[in-house]
Order: C-alpha cells, then sequence, then structure tokens
C-alpha cells in the first residue's frame, strides 16, 4: 500500500487478506508525517487530543473548532495515510442535522478522509444519515470516553454475556447504518473476538485483545510522551518524556553556563 493514497475500500481487502489494519493517533503534522512514514494506514485525529495536547482532564471540552484545527494540522503532515477526524462530545447528538453540519466541516475544512462517532445502536440512525450523504464513519463502542461522567469513570465492557450480546447489537446496527469499520475499545479479547466474527466489517481494537482486525494506540502512550501514567492497553516503545527532558535540562545548563551559543551558532 506504499505510495498509494488509502480509501474505505482498502479496508476491507486488508481484512479478506488476512493482514492486520495500523492506526495511531496523531495531531499535528511532524507526527502525521512520522506515523505515515512508519507505515500506519489510519491516522486518527482523536478527541484524546484533549488530555494530550490541550491539557484537559478528559476529552468533554473539546470543540468542533479545535478538534478541526489540528485536523488541518495532520492534513498538512499525510499525503497517503486514510485520516479521521474524531467528533467531539454533542457535536452529532442534537440532531442529525447538526450532526450532518459538523460532519461536513471535517470534510470540507479539516479535508480529513472520515468521522468518527461514538456509540452503538442509539446513533446508527446519524451514521446512516451521515454515509447516505456521502461521509464515510468509523464507529466506537465498549469503553466511551465521551460517556466518562456518566459512567462514573473508564470502564471495561463486555464481562458478562448480556453486555457482549449488546456489544454484538450496537455492532451490527453500526454495519448496518454504513460504518466501515469499528473502533472496540476496552472490550475483553474473547468478546471483542465474538464481535469481530459476528462482523463483515472491520474492528480495529484498542484494550480489544489481537482478534480484531486492526488495532490503534495514542501516540503519546506509543512514545512514552508527557505521561507518568501508561495504559494497561498500552505498550511503551519508546521514553520520550526522559530524553525530552534530558535535552532541556541540557540546554538550560548551557545557556546559564554560557556554554550555549558557541561560534558555531553565532553570526
Ligand atoms: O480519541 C482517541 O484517541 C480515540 C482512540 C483511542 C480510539 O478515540
Amino acid at each position: 500500500m506504499k505510495n498509494k493514497k488509502i480509501n474505505v475500500r482498502d479496508f476491507a481487502v486488508l481484512r479478506e487478506n488476512g493482514e492486520k489494519i495500523v492506526a495511531l493517533t496523531a495531531y499535528d503534522a511532524p507526527t502525521g508525517r512520522l506515523a505515515e512514514e512508519a507505515g500506519v494506514h489510519i491516522v486518527l485525529v482523536g478527541d484524546s487530543l484533549g488530555m494530550t495536547v490541550l491539557g484537559y482532564k478528559n476529552t468533554i471540552p473539546v470543540t468542533v473548532d479545535e478538534s478541526l484545527h489540528h485536523c488541518k494540522a495532520v492534513m498538512r503532515g499525510v499525503n497517503n495515510a486514510f485520516v479521521i477526524g474524531d467528533m467531539p462530545f454533542m457535536s452529532y447528538h442534537l440532531s442529525i442535522e447538526t450532526a450532518m453540519k459538523n460532519a461536513a466541516r471535517y470534510l470540507q475544512e479539516g479535508m480529513v478522509d472520515a468521522v468518527k462517532l461514538e456509540g452503538g445502536a442509539s446513533i446508527a440512525p446519524t451514521v446512516n444519515a451521515l454515509v447516505n450523504a456521502g461521509v464515510p464513519v468509523l464507529g466506537h463502542i465498549g469503553l466511551l470516553p465521551q460517556k466518562v461522567l456518566t459512567a462514573g469513570g473508564y470502564k471495561i465492557t463486555g464481562r458478562t454475556e448480556d453486555e457482549v450480546q449488546r456489544l454484538i447489537e450496537d455492532a451490527l446496527a453500526l454495519q448496518e447504518a454504513g460504518a466501515f469499520a469499528i473502533v472496540l475499545e476496552g472490550i475483553p479479547e474473547g468478546a471483542a473476538r465474538r464481535i469481530t466474527e459476528a462482523l463483515e466489517i472491520s474492528t480495529i481494537g484498542i484494550g480489544a485483545g489481537k482478534y480484531c482486525s486492526g488495532q490503534i494506540q495514542v501516540i503519546n502512550d506509543v512514545l512514552g510522551l508527557f505521561s507518568d501514567f501508561v495504559p494497561k492497553h498500552a505498550k511503551k516503545y519508546a521514553d520520550l518524556n526522559i530524553i525530552i527532558q534530558k535535552a532541556l535540562k541540557e540546554y538550560v545548563s548551557d545557556v546559564s553556563s554560557v556554554s550555549f551559543p558557541t561560534k558555531e551558532h553565532s553570526f
């Protein structure tokens, strides 16, 4: 898939070929470019932006304008990866018309390839309206960060048979509505496997085990960037927090001791 713009049909091909979809969040042009160069298929401008970049405690305060600002930045760094804008809290709940207007902004102003919405059967009519209007939609079920206040925290779901059945119903409703794939977040591996097997479209897991059609991670977790807390579902592939701290301390020390700038850095 090198040097070719990825489109929605490619995810079905990857699934048919038994190849995994690799997705990662990014929030700016350089990290979008790095993700694409590493071979990531999907770059999600997640509303995790709220915590990773904007300094909020959760995703609730993120606005469409804030999200679009970062979608535009990512689009300037990415050529071929499939870029998805994550519609924030309350931007698709007021009415189908509001959801359509906001989704249109993602495609027309943000220039992204698709949008992501959290929720199952209850938002299927909205997903259907968007898809019918020409907006590709990635669904998201299981642990829903935009419901953190009503759920009283971030809860794993799919531990009981009732919960698994509800998740399967939600996934089928989203598939029926036209979603091209679904994020499964915080779902036990066995349940995520059953959901994936019940679907024709792809699943992209985060904390949902290895049987999903692909995986997504938050770039800050993968790079060890500015966080003391590594969620159980994340693997830290680098410790940039330590590397950046060390570099910045050296810079402070060099300036304080007049070791920088030297002749080499002066005109
Ligand atoms: O906002 C986000 O980054 C997400 C992913 C974790 C799926 O929704």
